[in-house]
Formats: structure tokens, C-alpha cells, sequence
């Protein structure tokens, strides 16, 4: 498919795909600053992820030094209430596509992940993150506050005191930190995170699509409802599974062959 952002933000911001796995990288030197032009580019690359049968499973990674140190400050720092009115949608929205690809996605975290850096690994599944990297929402420190999904995404991964005391200190949380309270799910070695996080990744290959689509659907509408409706979610689309050809070859397979031999196709 034609590429039409300007060569500039495709070298800022490339989708790469290797076996199935994609692999969004954000490579903006120094700090991987994401300006308005990546935040646009980061929804445009995640609703191709979305919509590309050829693609599994993502890798959302700013590369082996830093994964990003927020909301380009030197952008912003003239912006008007109303410029930032008119903006913070769409920097929104560019963060929500990419927490809505209905595929398995993993966030590489390496060096800072800071205000809306921490915030794009929030929109992964998961966060696999080298072992010295630094997490933090420090808008406080500018007079502002997280913009980017922080205040919601942090608080739902960690709870609300938590992610009070981050957002309202801006403190650096450590990679050990960040562990502990489940802001982080794997620790590795700083120049193991991009291979384990493609890894996996990688697992989803070949897997049930339709399944990992209306698994990701039901986890994720369902932590916004009361129980009642999170289980109505979830019996949806339990029942409409039995529509697609994976749960027939699934359910045949496990009795003629046993346990994990069924060949999906994601219909
Ligand atoms: N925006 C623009 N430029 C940034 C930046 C940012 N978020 N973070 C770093 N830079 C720039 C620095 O200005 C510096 O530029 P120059 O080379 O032109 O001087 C370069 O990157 C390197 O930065 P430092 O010299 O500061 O490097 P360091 O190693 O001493 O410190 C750092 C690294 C701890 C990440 C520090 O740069 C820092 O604290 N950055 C800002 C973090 C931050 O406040 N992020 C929140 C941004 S607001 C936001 O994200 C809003 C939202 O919710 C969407």
C-alpha cells in the first residue's frame, strides 16, 4: 500500500513485518519526542495493524536506548489553550488506535518511558522492559498533566493511590518499581527486550485470530462495565466464536488429534 506521510515522520515512526510480527518503531533522535506529526502516524501504522490479515501480533518499541520521553515539549510550549483544545483529541485518538488493534501487543521498553512515553507503553497488552529502563508521568513538572490516556490507563493498571502518587509527584519509577506493581510484566536485559518481546509476539502466529480479537474485546470493554455486563460481554462473544471455521477445526482437531494441533485461518 502507498505511504503517503512525508518521508520525514516515516523515518520517525516505521512499520516493519517479519513473519507475521509487526514491529512499530518509533526513532526519533534524541529522545524519540512524539510530536503531532508521530502521534498521527502511530493511529495511522496501528489501524493498518488492525486491518492487514498478513499481521498477527505487534511489537511497539522506540529501539535499544529510549522508548520515549513524552509529548514533544518544544512543540507545545507556545500552544494556546485553544491550539490544545483543538489538538489533545487527536492526540488522544492516535493512542487509543493503538490500545484498539484487535491483535496481541507488546510493548519493548528501553531507557525512559516518560509522560506520553509511559503512556504509549500503557496502550500495550503487555510491557516486557529492560531492567534499568524509567517509567514516569512527570507533567507535573511542566504544570500540566498526563494527556495521553495516563490518568485512566495507569490508574486501571496499578490503582488509583498508585498512580496518584506517580502522577501527582512525577517521579521516576524504576524498572524493579515498576515490576511490583504491575506497570511492567517482564524484566530482561536491555539488549534482550526487543527479541523477547518479539518472541512473544511471534506465539500468536497462526494462532485463532477471531479468538484472540473477542478475548482482547472482552478483556478490555469488560473492565469498563459492572460484572453483570462485563459477563454479557463476554457470553457474546463466546457465542458468536462458534460461527468461525477456528472453533470448528479447534474443537475437531482436540478430539481427533489432542491437545494444540489445530491449523487456524482466522475465519
Ligand atoms: N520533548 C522535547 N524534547 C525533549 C523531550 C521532550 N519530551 N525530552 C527530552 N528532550 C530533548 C532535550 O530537550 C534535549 O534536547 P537538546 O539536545 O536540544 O538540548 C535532548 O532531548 C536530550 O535530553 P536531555 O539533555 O534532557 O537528556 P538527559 O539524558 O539529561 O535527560 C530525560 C533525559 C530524563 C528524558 C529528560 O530529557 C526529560 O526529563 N525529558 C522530559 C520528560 C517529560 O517531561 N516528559 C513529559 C512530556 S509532556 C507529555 O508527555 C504530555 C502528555 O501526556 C502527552
Amino acid at each position: 500500500m502507498a505511504d503517503n506521510a512525508p518521508d520525514e515522520v516515516q523515518q520517525w515512526v516505521r512499520l516493519e513485518v517479519v513473519d507475521h510480527v509487526a514491529t512499530i518503531r518509533v526513532d526519533r533522535p534524541r529522545m524519540n519526542a512524539l510530536n503531532a506529526a508521530i502521534q498521527a502516524r502511530l493511529g495511522e501504522l496501528a489501524r493498518e495493524c488492525a486491518r492487514r490479515d498478513d499481521i498477527a501480533a505487534v511489537v511497539l518499541t522506540g529501539g535499544p536506548d529510549v522508548f520515549a520521553a513524552g509529548a514533544d515539549i518544544k512543540e507545545m510550549v507556545d500552544m494556546s489553550y485553544g491550539d490544545m483544545v483543538r489538538h489533545s483529541a487527536a492526540l488522544q485518538a492516535g493512542f487509543t488506535a493503538i490500545a484498539q488493534i484487535p491483535k496481541p501487543v507488546v510493548a519493548a521498553v528501553c531507557g525512559y518511558a516518560l509522560g506520553g512515553g509511559c503512556e504509549l507503553a500503557l496502550c500495550a497488552d503487555i510491557r516486557i522492559a529492560a531492567e534499568d529502563a524509567t517509567f514516569g508521568q512527570p507533567e507535573i513538572k511542566l504544570g500540566v498533566i498526563p494527556g495521553a490516556g495516563g490518568t485512566q490507563r495507569l490508574t486501571r493498571l496499578v490503582g488509583p493511590s498508585r498512580a496518584k502518587d506517580i502522577i501527582f509527584t512525577g517521579r521516576f519509577v524504576s524498572a524493579e518499581e515498576a515490576l511490583r506493581i504491575g506497570l511492567v510484566d517482564q524484566l530482561v536485559p536491555a539488549n534482550e527486550v526487543i527479541e523477547t518481546a518479539t518472541a512473544w509476539a511471534a506465539q500468536f502466529v497462526g494462532g485463532a485470530a477471531l479468538a484472540l480479537r473477542a478475548a482482547k474485546q472482552a478483556v478490555d470493554h469488560g473492565a469498563e462495565v459492572d460484572l453483570a455486563t462485563g459477563l454479557e460481554i463476554e457470553r457474546q462473544q463466546f457465542a458468536a466464536l462458534f460461527a468461525t471455521e477456528d472453533r470448528t477445526t479447534g474443537m475437531r482437531s482436540f478430539i481427533e488429534q489432542g491437545p494444540g494441533k489445530a491449523t487456524f485461518h482466522g475465519r
